[in-house]
């Protein structure tokens, strides 16, 4: 499919037909309609690790990359090293921009995140939203492990919508309507790897010092960048420009 035809209209006849489809059903189109100009975006989270398994079952080379941005826990290394090991995946890795890190680390120190939202934005942009926007470079359609139950910002989530963030790409998100258990379930069945820290009251991982263990009743992405309200959780890799 030619993504430079893929408009508005067209994104909305697809992603009302693809919305009543299982996980597997979108990814199965995706893939067919898409490879090998399609990747998925992985933190191996739970929802993650899921989606590598759906993905093994349909077309085990489908590509998967992650963004290193130099700060994630080592729990994150264990288990991206165990899904490598476990489906024979090539993880590509985008790291920062060096000099940009350095300026970083050398003009507002190594918290800079902790001090306002502009400057966690600034930190995001760096470590994450620009190796993505590279990750993302000749790609058509990027899938992601993103679910409507994870916050207030994801609630109208669509399984597949059109990224006008980043150049009208296809964006995919297979497990949208899936249940934290529904995860849960599927990784245990299927016994896959999954990141340590899940089993420690982290329900949510992204970098180590803006990530912390939630306590029993808090929401799931309560211990991401706590310090901040929930509506501002957002990192710059799923936004929407405002039109
Ligand atoms: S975040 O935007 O707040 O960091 P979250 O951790 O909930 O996102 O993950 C949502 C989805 O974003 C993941 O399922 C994955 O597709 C993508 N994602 C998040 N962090 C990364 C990362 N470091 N590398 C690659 N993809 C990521
Ligand atoms: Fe920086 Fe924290 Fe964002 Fe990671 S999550 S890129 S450390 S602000």
């Amino acid at each position: 499919m030619d993504t430079m035809a893929w408009d508005q209209r067209q994104a909305v006849r697809i992603a009302e037909q693809m919305e009543p489809q299982g996980a597997e059903q979108v990814l199965r189109w995706a893939v067919e309609s898409f490879s090998p100009k399609i990747a998925l975006s992985s933190s191996f989270g739970a929802e993650d690790v899921v989606v590598i398994d759906l993905l093994s079952r349909i077309k085990p080379q489908v590509a998967v990359f992650t963004l290193d941005t130099g700060r994630l826990p080592e729990e994150t290394y264990e288990v991206m090293d165990r899904i490598r090991e476990r489906y024979g995946l090539e993880i590509a890795s985008y790291f920062p921009r060096q000099e940009a890190v350095e300026r970083l680390e050398r003009e507002k120190g190594f918290y800079s995140f902790r001090q306002s939202v502009e400057n966690r934005k600034e930190c995001c942009g760096i470590r994450k939203v620009e190796p993505l926007n590279r990750a993302l470079a000749g790609l058509e359609a990027w899938i992601t492990g993103l679910r409507r139950e994870q916050a207030v910002t994801r609630a109208g989530l669509p399984k597949v919508e059109m990224d006008t963030a980043h150049r009208n790409m296809v964006k995919l998100n297979p497990i949208a309507d899936w249940t934290t258990a529904q995860a849960w379930d599927y990784i245990k069945k299927h016994n896959v790897p999954y990141n340590k820290l899940h089993d420690m009251n982290y329900p949510s991982i992204g970098c180590a010092p803006c990530t912390r263990a939630v306590k029993p009743g808090e929401e799931i992405r309560a211990g991401r960048w706590w310090w901040e309200l929930p509506e501002q959780k957002e990192c710059g890799l799923h936004v929407k420009p405002k039109h």
